[in-house]
This record gives structure tokens, C-alpha cells and sequence, in this order.
């Protein structure tokens, strides 16, 4: 895995530091120790994708530049499959629905505007799902929780009692760190050191390092931008790759 890796990584336009380079595969490697057979495939994490007519503006969601695009919101499934499966596992009884994390991660960015301003994005979001009729797939007991995920992940701050269950800030805090991870992503490039992660999780496993070397290995692969971060993650040992249909 090394070595092919090096040398993608010569050929990628990511500049990626020599120290945070060899720590994003030594957490690789522990990942995939700890979560053994319960490593998340591509074909699971894919069946969250969300449609492309959600995206109020299309142009941004399928620009492979801009920082709120499709291939972001792969990597941040990514992420949040991984700490949803390293946290049930260590805590079989924390309130995380991994199903309701990877929608609210589908859906966090849709309504991203570039005119509009970023502020209210997570609330039109959520208004958008609506309108869309999306929230018809769920019981409204399930959806009234994948929404307040949507319609927080932005915050720094937790949300008061009265503006969300407290039941739900283990899922709000996966969304987030799983959001927080890609901030190294350009043209963000948020130095690791200024990314606030809420679970011990995410800063055990060095969630951002692991996102920028899907990112880097994401870079020189063409065509679909949202499966080239499954195809990345696969070649860098981080997803099982499934088994082929018999
Ligand atoms: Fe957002
Ligand atoms: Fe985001």
C-alpha cells in the first residue's frame, strides 16, 4: 500500500506534509485493525447518495473545485460510517444510527448557495428535503431526527435543550467531526491544528489526515467525482472492497 501511494502521491496537486503523510497511514492501518470485517464497503456507503436534483445549484454540487461539491459529501460518509462503526463497537448501547447519520450527511450541503450567502444553508436544506417529498421514505419520528442533524451541523455551539433532544448530540457530534474531517479539502485547507473535533474518536483515528489521503488519491482518478473518493479510499486500504458477485 506504501509505495503506490508515494507514488500517487508524487503525482497529486495536493501538497501533503511529510509528518501528517505518515500519520494519515499509520490511522488508516488502526482503523482497519479495529473495525476488522465491520470496515465499511463502497457499496454500503453508495445506497446514501444523494439525487442529483436535490442540489438547488447543480453546478456547484458536480464542480470538481468547488469545496461544497459531491466528492465532499462521499468523503464526509466515509468518515461517518467510520466513527459510527468504531463507537457501536466500543459502546454497543450509544444512541448512534449510523442510517441516519450517512442521510443527514447526503443532505447537509444540497442547498449550499454561492449568492445567497452560506449562513442559512443547513435550514434550507432541510426545507428543500421537504418540498422534495424526501422525508415520505421515513416514519416521522425517524425523519424529525435526521433533520435536526441537518439543521445544526454547521453550529460550533451544541443546540439548547429546546432546540434539539439531547438524545441526538452523539449523532449531531458524528455529523459534524464527519463535516470537520474534509476542512483540509481545497481551497479550504484548514491546517489540522485549527480543526475542532468533538469525539475522541475522530482525533484517535486522525479523521482529517485520512480525508486528505482520499483527497490526494481522489485527485488523479477521472470521471464520477462522488465514486472516485470510494475508488481512492479503496486503493489506500481504507474501505473493504466487496466481495464480486458470484
Ligand atoms: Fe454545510
Ligand atoms: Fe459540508
Amino acid at each position: 500500500m506504501g509505495s503506490a501511494l508515494a507514488e500517487i502521491r508524487e503525482r497529486s496537486r495536493i501538497v501533503v506534509d511529510e509528518k501528517e503523510y505518515q500519520t494519515g497511514v499509520r490511522s488508516i492501518e488502526m482503523l482497519r485493525r479495529e473495525l476488522g470485517e465491520n470496515v465499511p464497503t463502497a457499496a454500503y456507503i453508495r445506497q446514501f447518495r444523494p439525487d442529483a436534483g436535490l442540489f438547488l445549484h447543480p453546478e456547484i454540487a458536480f464542480n470538481p473545485y468547488d469545496p461544497h461539491n459531491i466528492a465532499h459529501v462521499a468523503r464526509t460518509q466515509i468518515a461517518g460510517a467510520c466513527i459510527a462503526r468504531v463507537q457501536l463497537r466500543r459502546n454497543p448501547r450509544a444512541y448512534i444510527v449510523e442510517q441516519f447519520v450517512l442521510h443527514a450527511l447526503a443532505w447537509h450541503d444540497i442547498a449550499v448557495d454561492g449568492d445567497e450567502g452560506y449562513e442559512a444553508h443547513a435550514s434550507r436544506a432541510v426545507t428543500r428535503i421537504e418540498e422534495k417529498g424526501q422525508q415520505t421514505k421515513f416514519y416521522s419520528a425517524q425523519w424529525l431526527q435526521i433533520r435536526e442533524l441537518m439543521r445544526h451541523h454547521m453550529r460550533r455551539d451544541d443546540p439548547a435543550l429546546d432546540e434539539m433532544p439531547l438524545n441526538l448530540l452523539a449523532m449531531l457530534n458524528d455529523v459534524r467531526d464527519a463535516d470537520a474531517s474534509d476542512l483540509m479539502r481545497p481551497p479550504i485547507y484548514e491546517p489540522l491544528n485549527r480543526i475542532v473535533l468533538r469525539t475522541a474518536e475522530a482525533v484517535e483515528f486522525q479523521l482529517p489526515l485520512i480525508s486528505q489521503h482520499i483527497q490526494m488519491v481522489a485527485a488523479s482518478i477521472s470521471g464520477d467525482i462522488y465514486e472516485a473518493q470510494f475508488a481512492a479510499a479503496e486503493r489506500i486500504g481504507l474501505l473493504r472492497v466487496s466481495e464480486p458477485r458470484p
